[in-house]
């Protein structure tokens, strides 16, 4: 072999005749080609030595081994490297018995390599699990033969179609360690010392009779939660192998390993996985500029999202005060979020207990003193750009130099709000999603004065509360909702031209969105969208481009959406299932016949293209005039913000996958056919396209 080989397998001999082998790949002991050579050479060495009494495997530093090496994905291995299996079935051959001490995370690779080893010992930090889904693939070198075996079936398959890492205690309780000790070497080496070697490839005893309906029962349970990803149905499938003699099912595992590597799913689930990384690290603020500590947050506004938002930080340990115009108000907000945590422990998913603790975290308060000291404070009043800039001039006078002054505004111009104090590189915005205690994107808006370290407070903020923060600029609707615009505005014009609710909601949902446009103005309230127009109507005017008026019609015949029962469609007491209406649909012949359009058919595919192609075309838009710094950006503002299946990668990636070429084409095709007004392709669309490149090579080649 010429490539070069560094040392990623490490031996000591203690005086007992254990010898230690020890993972040491830093930062955390990944599995690339080195370690399955060295590791599988190593062994094979053991098992001659007559002077090796036994073995104990561990990690160097805090980890076992994370996973695969992800810097070697996609590259070719030199030749004559044994794979992972031949590696694990070379711990499991050894006539010497072999203790994994598994010190710190064993994911992936690093638990099947823990599983051939005969017994398993756990550190306290010990996290063991196969997360392959994650990435869009299973696991290929032997764990979904082997986790049933130690853990029994089911518990075998919920860990592997979840992709969570158990931690120490669930392990033990799983069988899938012997035990836990603070020194897990130690114990290892005296466990290797006293039981002889166990293949655990020849033990079936937690596997038992399994019933015909297992697999499918399993797999129709698994269907909603996971509908789209289709690499855990197969691990399913892979597992359900077991039936068979150990080496024709871990062929087949092997199969569907291989199978799973060049799908579209694992293609976009790596680019998430590499986006979610690069997201917090955005061009526009310099590597190395620091971020403010935060420990003590004010949230100004206890309504529908700033009671959400304090919960955030509650959540987080974070002391949080939150401010009201009026004790009733104040009493009013937080009964809510007080409700919102009770429901959460009456379905068994928190404690009373750390209810009572995160309350105990936040305080009410109705004066501006009480919040002076506060690290951040994040302003979430009604929706108006005089309360605003009134916020915003107290919060200037009154609070501590370096807080960050944050904004939860959804459509106004944060340089403006920005401008209302005497320190406009501390304003930022934080536009969370609703409901803000549960969805996971905040779009951190970095205004024209943000300053570097403002901006870089707020991105390291949003892991720490449980978010994602992703970086844009000042436009009206920032990124997410600007792309939403388009979104809904061709779904109203597929209705006028031929198309009902039902079906154009019934093709976004089969793409993998949670429901469909019109269910979307349901769930949000039709009266809210429709003062949204309003609002938008009073500052930029007309547009004097084709408008859809249907969603107004709605509005004025009282259909609200779900909370009055009725929107686009009905809604039976207290069920949230979309029913299609009679009045509806004729209203909607009815502006048809007014605008002089014939209904005619719309195709599954038109509203597939005419929904979708404008995320895409608004999304290149964003890019071009820098708004978005990225696609992974857009990508995922739109799989954590508004549900788009991140099984296909975000729209952009999405727009790779299909080719921007063909999206160009379409979007022609349907400005020619349909809207001319609003589908008319995007400059950087059409170089991008014309180039026969793809979104992610424009970004790389920057
Ligand atoms: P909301 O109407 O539910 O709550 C606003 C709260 O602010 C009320 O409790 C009100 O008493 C209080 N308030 C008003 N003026 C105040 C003042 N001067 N000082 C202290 N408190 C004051 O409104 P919501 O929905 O919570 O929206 C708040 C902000 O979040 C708005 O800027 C909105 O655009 C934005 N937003 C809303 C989303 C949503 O889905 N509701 C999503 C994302 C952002």
């Amino acid at each position: 072999m010429t490539t070069e080989m560094k040392t990623v397998v490490e031996t000591r001999d203690r005086p007992d005749g254990v010898r230690v082998v020890t993972l040491n790949n830093p930062p955390v002991n990944a599995i690339g080609w080195e370690m399955r050579q060295q590791l599988h050479d190593t062994m094979r060495a053991i098992d001659a030595d007559p002077a090796v009494k036994g073995v104990v495997l561990t990690g160097a530093g805090r980890a076992f081994i994370a996973g695969a090496d992800i810097r070697q994905f996609g590259q070719p291995n030199p030749p004559g490297v044994p794979s992972l299996t031949d590696g694990v079935h070379a711990i499991e051959d050894c006539g010497k018995t072999v203790v994994a001490a598994v010190n710190g995370p064993a994911a992936g690779g690093g638990l099947e390599v823990a599983l051939g080893c005969h017994y398993r010992i756990a550190g306290p930090k010990a996290r063991l699990g196969l997360p392959e889904v994650n990435i869009g693939t299973i696991p290929g070198a032997t764990g979904t033969q082997r986790l049933p075996r130690v853990a029994g079936l089911k518990n075998a398959l919920d860990m592997i179609v979840s992709g969570d890492l158990v931690p120490a205690t669930r392990a033990l309780e799983l069988g899938i360690v012997e035990a836990i000790e603070d020194d897990p070497v130690e114990a290892a080496a005296a466990m290797a010392l006293a039981r002889p070697p166990k293949k655990l490839r020849e033990d079936d005893s937690k596997i038992g009779d399994i019933p015909d309906s297992f697999f499918d029962d399993y797999k129709n349970g698994m269907a909603r939660r996971w509908r789209g990803f289709e690499a855990r149905f197969k691990a399913v499938d892979a597992v359900a192998k077991i039936v068979l003699p150990y080496a024709e099912a871990v062929e087949a595992e092997r199969v569907v390993f291989r199978e799973c590597q060049g799908t579209p799913e694992a293609r976009a689930m790596r680019h998430v996985f590499f986006s979610d990384r690069q997201a917090a690290r955005h061009p526009s603020i310099p590597k190395d500029t620091p971020a403010a500590t935060i420990e003590k947050a004010a949230v100004i506004g206890c309504g529908t999202m700033g009671g959400g938002i304090a919960m955030n930080f509650a959540n987080a340990g974070i002391p949080v005060k939150v401010l009201e115009t009026s004790p009733e108000a104040l009493e009013k907000g937080l009964g809510i979020v007080a409700g919102n945590y009770a429901a959460t422990v009456s379905r068994g998913r928190l404690s009373q207990e750390a209810m009572d603790r995160r309350l105990g975290l936040i305080s009410g308060v109705t004066g501006y003193d009480d919040i002076a000291d506060a690290d951040i404070v994040i302003e979430a009043v009604f929706e108006n750009m005089d309360i605003k800039k009134q916020v915003f001039g107290t919060l200037d006078a009154v609070c501590k130099e370096g807080a960050v002054l944050a904004t939860n505004t959804s459509t106004l111009d944060v340089d403006e709000i920005a401008d209302a104090t005497a320190r406009p590189e501390a304003v930022v915005g934080t536009h969370f999603f609703s409901p803000a205690n549960v969805m996971r994107l905040i779009e951190i808006v970095r205004g024209a004065k943000t300053s570097d370290a403002t901006a870089q407070t707020a991105m390291k903020l949003s892991p720490r509360i449980g978010k994602v923060g992703v970086m844009c600029g000042v436009c009206d609707g920032f990124v997410g909702n600007r792309m939403l615009y388009q979104y809904s505005r061709q779904a109203n014009f597929l209705i006028e031209e031929g198309a009902l609710p039902q079906d154009v909601d019934r093709v976004i949902y089969d793409f993998g969105l949670p429901m469909g446009p019109f269910a979307m103005g349901d769930l949000a309230g039709v009266d809210v969208g429709y003062l949204v127009r309003q609002e938008r109507l009073k500052k930029f005017g007309p547009t004097n481009k084709r408008e859809s008026k249907i969603a107004d019609a709605i509005y004025h015949l009282g259909r609200y959406g779900q909370k009055t029962r009725k929107g686009w469609y009905d809604y039976a007491e207290g069920s949230r299932t979309p029913q299609p209406n009679a009045e509806v649909t004729a209203l909607i012949e009815q502006a048809s016949a007014d605008l002089g359009i014939a209904r005619r058919a719309v195709s599954d595919e038109e509203v597939l293209e005419r929904c979708l192609y404008p995320l895409i075309n608004e999304g290149a838009k964003l890019l071009a005039e820098g708004i978005a710094a990225r696609p992974l950006d857009i990508d995922l503002i739109w799989i954590y913000g508004y549900g788009f299946p991140r099984y296909r990668g975000g729209p952009m990636h999405w727009a790779d996958e299909i080719g921007p070429a063909h999206v160009l084409e379409r979007l022609e095709h349907y400005a020619r056919t349909s809207d001319p007004d609003w589908l008319e392709p995007a400059p950087l669309l059409r170089e991008v396209a014309g180039q026969g490149a793809t979104f992610r090579e424009w970004a790389e080649a920057r």
